[in-house]
């Protein structure tokens, strides 16, 4: 007879359970897990009621996620989970661009854009230019790459979250960068929000005193061309606005120094008439680096 569970081997006697896993990254994974599983239910000596708690918020975190919503990701979000893992699969070797999370506003197939065009549909927010250029990781151009961009606007909330209010696809769409790999676009500075808090991860958020806030920023997905014979590998990314409120306590943990910009005040009649804004305006530059396929290890 095999040895029989007791407190003290708990965590070895259900480890060798899955000893015998075909698929040896699945044995590593579950090995791993069930013996940080049970040293944390072992350290703060688990109740039942606590227990009990613990799947009533899991349950309400799956009943609230549909093809629209994804409760779960948030709360991964929230435990620097996601972060985690974005940062680990996508080491820069300091060199290329760094990424952030996806997030849950970002909308597959948004709408192609000029050079120069302005995602801010209502125009509603201070007039912003954001210019930069799109490189390899020793400054060659990769023209043709795409970016991806969305954002909130002057009032904090995605397009998604108005719908009816905002024009849709307000603050989004798809850019793609010159032969030299430079692309501009036309926008609003965006503003800080909180992330959704109707659910069991803000229900977390609230019981353990932390602030819902991420930091102004703009998303962007900035892939290498269909054709790209370097093979370089897109990124999920951020830029951060400089000077924003909650840059040092980001809710998703999402903030990398390399990537909070200046959004500057520019008073210049004859710049903002050649691309189309008011003047004065804010402008930001956020060079992009792509980095190969392959990774940094
Ligand atoms: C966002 O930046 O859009 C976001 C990221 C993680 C959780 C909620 C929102
Ligand atoms: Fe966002």
């Amino acid at each position: 007879m095999s040895a029989l569970f007791t407190e003290e081997d708990s965590a070895d006697i259900v480890a060798q359970s899955f000893a015998g896993t075909p698929d040896p990254r699945l044995r590593r994974i579950m090995d791993s897990l069930t013996r940080h599983l049970h040293a944390f239910v072992k350290d703060v000596e688990l109740t039942e009621a606590e227990w009990a708690a613990a799947v009533a918020f899991l349950t309400a975190t799956g009943q609230l996620c549909d093809d629209s919503r994804q409760e779960f990701v948030l709360l991964s979000d929230v435990l620097g989970v996601s972060m985690l893992v974005e940062t680990l699969n996508h080491r820069t070797g300091g060199e290329a661009t760094e990424s952030t999370v996806l997030g849950p506003f970002h909308v597959a197939g948004s709408p192609a854009r000029a050079l120069g065009d302005s995602i801010s549909l209502d125009g509603v927010g201070e007039p912003c230019l954001v210019t930069g250029r799109v490189s390899g990781p020793d400054g060659e151009p990769v023209p043709g790459a795409e970016l991806d961009v969305w954002q909130a606007g002057a009032d904090g909330f995605y397009d998604v979250q108005q719908p009816g209010v905002v024009p849709e696809s307000n603050l989004r769409g798809r850019f793609t960068a010159d032969p030299d790999g430079e692309f501009w676009f036309r926008t609003v500075v965006p503003r800080y929000y909180p992330i959704p808090g109707d659910g069991p991860t803000g229900s977390l958020l609230r019981a353990t005193g932390r602030h819902p806030y991420r930091p102004a920023h703009i998303h962007f997905i900035v892939r290498p061309p269909a054709d790209d014979p370097e093979g370089y590998a897109p990124v999920t990314t951020h830029l951060f606005a400089a000077g924003s409120p909650y840059l040092g306590s980001d809710a998703v943990f999402g903030v990398k120094e390399s990537l909070v910009r200046e959004f500057a005040l520019v008073d210049d009649p004859e710049w903002a008439g050649r691309v189309g804004l008011p003047n004065p305006f804010r402008a930001v530059d956020f060079p992009v680096v792509l980095r190969p396929a392959g990774g940094v290890r």
